[in-house]
């Protein structure tokens, strides 16, 4: 890997965890519509189920932190939450066709287990009372090692979660100190064998570069401890830095975050260790274990992706999101409940809904947002394929997205895609710039400039 390509290419970028990027939502989305829309998503493709949870409380928050989270509230907010959120699985699920089949379950936030595990439990009780899961269904947590103990994998895997996503974002204790973060309370050793001895088939980490105190050195280690872990999947994410959108990251600046190229060399120093140890990348910062189905799907060209991160076709659904901020990811468009906790509660008791913001997609929004899906997960695009499937030309297809040999040449040069006009395929260095090499097919992104972190 070349770290001037890398630095040629790193510029600010959309990570496209949705198309249009959650920056287009806006408020002529909201409850009514999004009523409409869960109507409409019982005809529509994927017929599978994704269902997510937000829990947007933390016990400490992190100075790096860009979720959509609040700390953790005294007196019953929590209490009150959970009993919010019941009530929105009630009333969303009595639009929804519910023997449609539930593929992936996802709790996120926030720091899900920062709660009471007898709370997930409940939610858990009235999921499961309404919806059916696959017998391969995904149930998946992102836990914060810091506050997990050994005996809670064991609650969390008789309630039916098969997967766990670790955040150790740096195994270095200092770099944790510099962003106010408590080390994993257990040797993660110890985590991951009592998730093994529980039978859970998934293990995440998940990592970040670019934090005050992090050099390439230092990173090394912290890769080099993960491989000795061997979780079947690793997440290196690139430390966004949006000080203007999350004011608590201006701190770090203080401690001085590392250069750019120091940036470039972690990242380039966890792929060439990662790929020589026993993982594939997927995309541009997940890998896996070969046998793991999302190296299975990347080498099938099934690969997709959500808000979630990267998933398979087979797991895949339209995503139902419950909670504050949650974004529902529908075929017809995108739905985001408020931010504010306290008035997610009360709208919720008052009308059982509470969607603030959102994007309901035009059939040239969506041909687009299959085309960077397609760059984004397989690396792939078969325009003629495609073309036929939208019964559209192929020319057609590429004035859509904005196909322009001009714009693509440097990457060719570069070794990082080939072209023939009917197909587009990334080269092994492609998934490398792939954010780039998808903001070359959206022709939304002039509107929307200078608001993104950078693509590494
Ligand atoms: C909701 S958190 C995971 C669960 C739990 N709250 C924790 O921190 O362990 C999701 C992940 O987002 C990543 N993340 C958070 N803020 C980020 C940022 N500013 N840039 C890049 N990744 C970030 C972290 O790796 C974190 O593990
Ligand atoms: S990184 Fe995780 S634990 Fe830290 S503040 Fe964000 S959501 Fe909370």
């Amino acid at each position: 890997m070349n770290i001037q390509i890398l630095n040629k290419y790193n510029k600010p970028g959309p990570r496209y965890t949705s198309y249009p990027p959650a920056t287009f939502f806006h408020d002529g989305a909201n409850s009514e519509s999004y009523q409409k829309m869960l109507v409409q998503s019982n005809s529509h493709q994927p017929e599978n189920i994704s269902l997510y949870i937000h829990i947007p409380f933390c016990r400490q928050l992190c100075h790096f932190c860009g979720c959509n989270t609040a700390g953790y509230p005294g007196g019953s907010l929590v209490e009150q939450y959970i009993d919010a959120l019941i009530k929105e699985i009630h009333s969303v699920s009595q639009l929804i066709d519910t023997s449609r089949p539930l593929t992936q379950i996802h709790w996120g936030g926030g720091t899900p287990n920062a709660i009471h595990l007898s709370l997930v439990e409940k939610v858990m009780n009235e999921l499961l009372a309404i919806y059916q899961p696959t017998p391969k269904a995904e149930i998946a947590m992102e836990c914060n090692p810091a506050m997990l103990e050994l005996e809670d994998i064991d609650q969390l895997a008789a309630m039916g979660f098969n997967r766990l996503s670790l955040g150790i974002q740096d195994f270095n204790d200092d770099v944790l100190k510099l962003v106010n973060r408590k080390p994993s309370k257990h040797p993660v050793e110890a985590l991951v064998a009592r998730m093994k001895a529980n039978k859970m088939d998934g293990v995440n980490i998940d990592l970040i570069y670019g934090l005050p105190g992090q050099t390439p050195e230092s990173f090394q280690k912290s890769i080099e401890k993960a491989i000795s872990i061997g979780p079947d999947r690793l997440v290196t994410f690139s430390y966004a830095h949006v000080p203007w959108v999350k004011a608590a990251q201006k701190v770090l600046e203080k401690h001085g975050l590392p250069s750019t190229e120091d940036k470039l060399a972690m990242f380039e120093l966890a792929y060439t260790l990662l790929t020589q140890n026993g993982y594939e990348a997927i995309g541009m910062d997940h890998y896996a274990k070969p046998h793991d189905e999302l190296s299975i799907a990347l080498k099938n060209k099934k690969l997709h992706r959500n808000f979630q991160g990267y998933c398979t076709r087979e797991t895949t659904g339209q995503v139902y999101g419950f909670g504050a901020t949650s974004i529902a990811q529908l075929q017809g468009g995108y739905y985001q409940n408020i931010k504010d906790t306290r008035k997610y509660i009360e709208l919720i008791n008052s009308t059982g809904f509470a969607v603030e913001r959102g994007y309901e997609l035009t059939t040239i929004d969506a041909i687009r947002r299959t085309v960077i899906n397609e760059i984004m997960c397989n690396g792939l695009v078969e325009f003629d394929k495609l073309a036929a499937d939208y019964e559209i030309s192929i020319d057609e297809l590429k004035e859509i997205t904005g196909f322009s040999m001009e714009r693509l040449a440097p990457y060719i040069q570069d070794n990082l895609l080939e072209t023939d006009g009917k197909t587009l395929r990334l080269l092994e260095n492609g998934f490398l710039v792939v954010r780039n090499i998808a903001m070359e097919f959206d022709p939304l992104l002039n509107k929307k400039t200078g608001m993104y972190s950078k693509t590494v």
